[in-house]
């Protein structure tokens, strides 16, 4: 069941970007695509919208904000999808985070870390995830929507 706020609505998913995925769409467009951020928060958006719910859509490049942000979501939130981008193979802060999260927890990448260097083959966000969903660009967020509303219709 999606968690509700004292004034009984239902909480949004929070979406959490880390560092340089702000530059989607310039960044190495052969690996992550030419799609920019922006244009994934808004299909985010849609796709949550058909499943009723709304989304929290932020990004840092900095490593105890994503932390802050996790913790925000412990109380305000429904989901987090979290693509943690490079802290995802170093943050034990991160996993520390969504370790006190009791909400689904969905580790998303554009590209598969596992095709790519060896460095990217560890994921200390898995560890504190219910989920990954790697490999399919934009529609790794919009499956984590789909896989979330599943959860939370059960
Ligand atoms: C990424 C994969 C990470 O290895 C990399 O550091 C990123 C992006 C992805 O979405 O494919 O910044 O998380």
């Amino acid at each position: 069941m999606a968690k509700k706020s004292s004034k009984n609505k239902v909480l949004p998913i929070h979406i959490l970007n880390g560092p340089n995925l702000n530059l989607l769409g310039s960044r190495q467009p052969e690996i992550y695509g030419k799609t920019t951020l922006a244009q994934i928060e808004k299909a985010c958006r849609a796709r949550a919208k058909e499943h009723g719910f709304s989304i929290l859509f932020d990004q840092s490049n900095k490593e105890g904000e994503l932390v802050e942000m996790i913790q925000r979501a412990r109380t305000a939130s429904s989901a987090v999808i979290v693509n943690a981008a490079a802290y995802t193979h170093t943050s034990v802060a991160v996993l520390d985070a969504l370790k006190m999260l009791s909400v689904p927890v969905i580790e998303v990448h554009l590209s598969n870390p596992a095709r790519r260097e060896n460095f990217r083959h560890t994921s200390y966000v898995a560890m504190g995830a219910t989920g990954t969903i790697a490999g399919f660009g934009l529609n790794s967020y919009l499956l984590a929507i789909e896989a979330v509303a599943h959860l939370l219709k059960k």
